[in-house]
């Protein structure tokens, strides 16, 4: 176990002060007072509770500083680079999952400290106790950057994509009193990280979720006086929802009809308005049926109850069950209500979803390869045709196939046919 995974950060010093976070709350007075809430801070004793002896596997991953690798047995795999730490010294004050377990060791003088806050960013510092990392870090989540150096990044994509797109953006937006004291800069950015949904130095949400709030989505169609509307009661699926929206007012989408455009549509993210079954285009005079069939009565936490299914893993010796953290709709979770559907779709509800896009699809212009064409304009394309594929994109984009909103999904597609159809 834990071979596959990426080091700990390089020390600044090799030595801890292994207080049990006392000099740094001296000055993080507010922080540490949230991280004592945490499991983190209490790790040790969960494992006192649980265990007479306290072998060294275990502690491996309830302390701070321990870098020597041991497996079950409790036999010493790897030594580590470390010359500190409960491994090599082992004290009262590096027990749990303290402040320098993520921020590297800082004795004998924190105050000058140039702590390394990219490597805590980054997502391997968890690695080394969470396996949900491996999943993780084969995501789309965890490969958003793959390929692209962080100058890359800011030269190509404005700010306005780091919110959801990167790490730090997504912090200063949503959570910027944790913000305090960082800045954005070239030299930050990182992956959709496990410090992008979980908050380590607080447990105010269930699993130290950095933010459940309504969502304010900007375009929520007739139904809201094409003003925006408040995407909200999706459970633990708020967390998602943050991301996973439409991204046009209603303005920009009258732009996209009167004068075309490069990336016509809601962007390449509106599964959490299709839940809610708002915010495309709705064209005036048609009927659209909004009611998801999946709604948090029947599926409580939306997106997180389908899209991380719980799997067990050998996590510790009790292989306690984790939530799956590829972030795939896993079928599984579709079985106990659905008779035990072997796939997604679930009274043909995608084929017959699949086979209304494909309808409207060739009613729109194509491109050489037979595929819609990317680009809307004013001379190939009618207005007619640019609204009824703002449609086509919208379903397009949210590729659940109407298992995100099957009323929803199918009453838009057959109106915008009937729509071109029309005189
Ligand atoms: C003597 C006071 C003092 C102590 C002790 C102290 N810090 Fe800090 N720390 C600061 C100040 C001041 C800043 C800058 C904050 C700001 O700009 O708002 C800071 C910033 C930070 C940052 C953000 C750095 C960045 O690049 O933005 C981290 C992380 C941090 N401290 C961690 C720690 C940890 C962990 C400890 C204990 C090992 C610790 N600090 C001990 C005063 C202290
Ligand atoms: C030194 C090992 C270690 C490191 C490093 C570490 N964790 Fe943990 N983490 C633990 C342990 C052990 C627990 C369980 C504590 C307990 O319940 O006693 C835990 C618990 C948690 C929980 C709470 C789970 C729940 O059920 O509420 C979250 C969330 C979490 N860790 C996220 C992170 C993130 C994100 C990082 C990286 C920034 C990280 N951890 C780094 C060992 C670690
Ligand atoms: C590879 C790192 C690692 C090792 C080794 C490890 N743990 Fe854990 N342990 C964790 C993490 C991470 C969590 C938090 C689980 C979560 O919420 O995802 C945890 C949680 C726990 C919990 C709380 C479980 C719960 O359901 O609340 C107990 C108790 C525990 N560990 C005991 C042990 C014991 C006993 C051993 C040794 C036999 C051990 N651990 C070995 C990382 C580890
Ligand atoms: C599980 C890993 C982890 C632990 C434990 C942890 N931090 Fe952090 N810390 C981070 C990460 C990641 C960031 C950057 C993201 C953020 O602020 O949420 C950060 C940011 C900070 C910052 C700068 C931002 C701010 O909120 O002011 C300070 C200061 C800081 N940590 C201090 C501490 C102190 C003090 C402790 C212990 C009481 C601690 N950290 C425990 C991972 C951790
Ligand atoms: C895109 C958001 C997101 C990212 C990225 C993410 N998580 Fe999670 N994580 C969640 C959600 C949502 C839950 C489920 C919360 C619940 O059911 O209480 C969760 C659950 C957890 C838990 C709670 C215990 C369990 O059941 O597994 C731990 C620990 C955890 N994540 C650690 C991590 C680590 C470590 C990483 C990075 C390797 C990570 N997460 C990345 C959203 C995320
Ligand atoms: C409101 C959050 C949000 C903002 C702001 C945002 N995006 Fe996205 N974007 C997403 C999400 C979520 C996805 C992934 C959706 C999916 O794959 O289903 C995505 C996907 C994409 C994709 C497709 C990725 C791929 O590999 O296929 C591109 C390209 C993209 N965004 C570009 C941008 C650019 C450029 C900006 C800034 C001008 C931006 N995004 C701003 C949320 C956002
Ligand atoms: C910080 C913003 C953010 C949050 C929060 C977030 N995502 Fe994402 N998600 C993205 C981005 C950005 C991408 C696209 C990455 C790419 O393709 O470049 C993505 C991609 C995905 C994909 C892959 C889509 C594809 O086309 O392959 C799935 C599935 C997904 N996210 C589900 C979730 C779920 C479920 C949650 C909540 C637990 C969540 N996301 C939370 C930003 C986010
Ligand atoms: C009832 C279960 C369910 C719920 C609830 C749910 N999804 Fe999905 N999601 C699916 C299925 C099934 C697919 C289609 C997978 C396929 O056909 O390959 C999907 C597709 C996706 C995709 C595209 C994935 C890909 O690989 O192409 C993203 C992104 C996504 N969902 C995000 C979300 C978000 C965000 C939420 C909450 C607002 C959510 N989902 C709610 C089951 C669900
Ligand atoms: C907690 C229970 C639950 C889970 C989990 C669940 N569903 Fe459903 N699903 C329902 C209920 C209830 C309905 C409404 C049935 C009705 O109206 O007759 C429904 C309806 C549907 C429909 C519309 C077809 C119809 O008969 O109305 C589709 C498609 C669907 N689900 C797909 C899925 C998929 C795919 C998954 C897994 C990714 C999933 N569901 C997970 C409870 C669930």
């Amino acid at each position: 176990m834990m071979t596959s995974v990426a080091t700990t950060p390089p020390p600044l010093s090799t030595a801890y002060l292994g207080d049990n976070a006392t000099t740094c709350g001296s000055c993080h007075q507010t922080l540490k007072e949230s991280w004592s809430a945490t499991p983190h801070a209490n790790a040790w004793q969960t494992l006192v509770d649980d265990t007479a002896t306290t072998q060294l596997y275990c502690i491996q991953c309830h302390s701070t500083g321990f870098d020597d690798e041991y497996n079950f047995s409790g036999q010493l795999v790897t030594a580590g680079q470390n010359t500190d730490g409960y491994d090599d010294n082992p004290r009262t004050g590096l027990q749990g999952v303290q402040c320098e377990a993520c921020h590297g060791p800082m004795s004998p003088n924190p105050a000058p400290h140039t702590p390394q806050l990219a490597t805590a960013f980054s997502g391997e510092v968890c690695a080394k106790c969470h396996l949900h990392y491996d999943e993780w870090r084969t995501s789309a989540h965890g490969t958003v950057l793959d390929g692209m150096t962080r100058e890359e990044f800011f030269d190509e994509w404005d700010g306005s994509c780091s919110v959801c797109h990167i790490s730090e953006g997504f912090i200063m937006a949503k959570d910027s009193a944790d913000w305090a004291g960082m800045t954005l800069t070239a030299e930050n950015a990182n992956q959709v990280t496990c410090v992008t949904c979980h908050d380590p130095h607080s447990d105010d949400n269930s699993s130290q979720l950095r933010t459940l709030a309504d969502v304010s989505s900007p375009y929520g169609g007739p139904a809201y006086n094409n003003g925006a509307y408040m995407i909200t009661g999706l459970g633990k699926g708020m967390i998602c929802a943050q991301c996973h929206h439409a991204r046009r007012s209603s303005s920009s989408i009258q732009s996209q009809f009167n004068n075309g455009s490069a990336h016509p549509g809601p962007h390449e993210s509106p599964q959490a308005d299709m839940v809610m079954g708002y915010a495309t285009y709705e064209i005036p005079g048609y009927t659209y049926v909004r009611d998801a069939q999946h709604t948090t009565s029947n599926v409580a936490d939306m997106c997180v109850d389908c899209h991380m299914y719980t799997v067990a893993v050998p996590y510790d010796q009790a292989g306690t069950p984790v939530k799956g953290h590829s972030f795939a709709p896993d079928v599984r979770a579709c079985a106990g209500c659905h008779n035990n559907t072997p796939t997604f779709d679930v009274e043909g509800v995608q084929s017959e979803i699949t086979h209304l896009l494909d309808s409207l699809g060739v009613m729109l212009p194509q491109d050489t390869t037979g595929h819609v064409m990317a680009a809307t304009d004013t001379i190939v394309w009618t207005r007619k045709q640019r609204e009824a594929g703002y449609t086509y994109l919208f379903v397009e984009q949210d590729k659940s196939k109407g298992v995100h909103n099957y009323n929803y999904a199918r009453t838009m597609l057959e109106n915008a046919i009937t729509y071109l159809l029309a005189p």
